[in-house]
């Protein structure tokens, strides 16, 4: 069992993911990605999974899921497809906020995310996503909710997806931000949860700045 997690959480382009994936090579800790698991079972339900399975729970022992959860080698499957690049299309983020509204499909993630981080070999875990530093890990050492202004993650998303419209990326990022916030509140530092804004940094100043925060919680649990 990873013991040491270090919860991240933030909105669409906040550069979450890749900062954690660095965060993990730094630290050598498992990497932890639990948007995947709504994106993979959002796949699911457009490929053959019946969506009402979602509201009655029944898709729990449909769902045949598994994630790496090493950073350099990151891959995700859905039983034998491989689904690491189809569940980053426009298709999969429009419809996933519809799957992560679901409550039982949220207390079945977080039983999932805890269970992934329980059977990690490594001491720790970067574990990212919306609700990690309040739901899933209230108890993690150290809690970072990773912001920037709504400005900056709109030009970080329309060059990382290839959208051929503004529209299409305000759709990806802010319309689903919009909706993901009315079940969990990401866009706000819970009560001892770290705000960064990495609005005015580079990709290295927010991990360094994130580095020395996770530093610091560690070095104040063995005080
Ligand atoms: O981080 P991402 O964009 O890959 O997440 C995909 C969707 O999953 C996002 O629209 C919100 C949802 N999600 C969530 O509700 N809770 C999490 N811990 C992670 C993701």
């Amino acid at each position: 069992m990873a013991d040491i997690v270090v919860a991240i959480d933030g909105p669409a382009g906040s550069g979450k993911s890749s900062v954690s994936k660095q965060l993990a090579r730094k630290f050598d800790f498992a990497y932890l990605d639990t948007g995947a698991a709504y994106r993979a079972l959002a796949w699911a339900t457009l490929n053959g999974l019946e969506f009402s399975k979602l509201e009655s729970g029944e898709f729990e022992s449909e769902f045949d899921y598994q994630i790496s959860t090493d950073p350099d080698d990151f891959w995700v499957r859905v039983g034998d497809s491989d689904v690491t690049e189809a569940i980053r299309s426009t298709l999969i983020s429009e419809s996933v906020s519809a799957v992560a509204k679901i409550q039982n499909v949220r207390d079945f993630m977080k039983r999932l995310t805890r269970s992934i981080v329980e059977a990690s070999e490594l001491k720790g875990a970067i574990v990212e996503g919306r609700d990690i530093t309040t739901v899933v890990f209230p108890d993690a050492i150290s809690r970072i909710l990773l912001t920037a202004s709504e400005e900056v993650r709109l030009q970080r998303r329309s060059t990382e997806i290839s959208a051929t419209s503004t529209n299409a990326v305000v759709n990806q990022v802010s319309k689903r931000d919009e909706s993901d916030s009315k079940i969990v509140d990401f866009m706000n530092a819970a009560d001892g949860v770290t705000l960064v804004d990495s609005s005015d940094l580079n990709f290295e100043q927010t991990v360094e700045v994130m580095s020395a925060q996770i530093e610091a919680d560690l070095k104040a649990r063995t005080k």
